[in-house]
């Protein structure tokens, strides 16, 4: 190469170093604006798990477990707080019951604190729909010893519980706890026997971000709640039968 074209080369380089360099410093406040940044990080689309926005995700998840064990709610039913899904899942109910530690709920028709609940009759339900409590309940172990002795044999307990989840404000003084699919499996084994118990977790990273943010089930896209992902599982959901 002959001198005049190798400076011309070299100075070249330089110029286009020179201008990458620049055009990096330029793009860092242009990629930085616009990042959609949320508006305000400390404070979420909603703190009332979604109501006002639309379906909660955590209820969207009961639902869809409760309606694929559906043939299991029947005969004689205890339910939490209300009958709800007794009504609206149930079939042949011959007796239902609601259970609730709350002393003002007019629904009730037992109240018990399910940790010490030995007024509740043994061997009394087909089928106990234990949905979003356990986590009120500080002795779960004693609690869920009390849901194994008042089912009948054959009987079925239906449970959610909560893994990724902002806190109750009206229950705050009771919210003891958050659950994983192992803690799960050992807590309900030990009542039930691990063969009669079937634990699963439903949610993934966008369900749990969106449970924390108060979004909406409307607000996310409907595979965005199938896919389950172990990693970040947003509920659990325990099927235990009383052998
Ligand atoms: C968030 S509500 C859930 C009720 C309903 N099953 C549902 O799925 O929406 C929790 C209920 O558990 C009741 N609770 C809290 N601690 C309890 C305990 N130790 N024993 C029995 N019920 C309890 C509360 O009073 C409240 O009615």
């Amino acid at each position: 190469m002959q001198s005049s074209t190798k400076t011309f080369a070299l100075s070249e380089m330089r110029l286009l170093k020179s201008i990458k360099g620049s055009v990096r410093i330029l793009a860092r406040p242009m990629i930085r604006f616009l990042k959609p940044v949320p508006p305000n990080l400390l404070e979420p689309m909603s703190r009332r798990w979604g109501f006002e926005r639309g379906t909660p995700i955590s209820r969207w998840y009961i639902d869809r477990f409760l309606e694929a064990n559906r043939q299991d709610i029947k005969g004689s039913v205890l339910e939490i707080k209300n009958a709800r899904y007794t009504k609206s899942l149930g079939h042949e109910i011959t007796h239902s019951d609601i259970l609730d530690i709350d002393r003002s709920n007019s629904d009730a028709t037992i109240f018990a604190d399910l940790a010490t609940a030995d007024q509740v009759p043994s061997e009394k339900y087909d089928c106990f729909l234990l949905t979003e409590t356990l986590q009120f309940v500080f002795d779960l172990e004693s609690a869920i010893a009390h849901a194994h002795r008042i089912l009948k044999p054959n009987g079925i307990l239906l449970v959610s519980v909560p893994c990724v989840q902002p806190r109750d404000d009206e229950l705050a003084a009771f919210d003891h706890w958050r659950f994983t699919i192992l803690g799960c499996e050992k807590l309900f084994a030990k009542a039930f026997g691990s063969e009669n118990v079937t634990v699963e977790g439903y949610g993934n990273y966008a369900a749990s971000v969106g449970m924390l943010a108060g979004l909406a089930v409307e607000e996310l896209p409907s595979e965005a709640l199938t896919i389950h992902d172990g990693k970040y599982t947003t509920g659990v959901f325990v099927r235990a039968k009383r052998v």
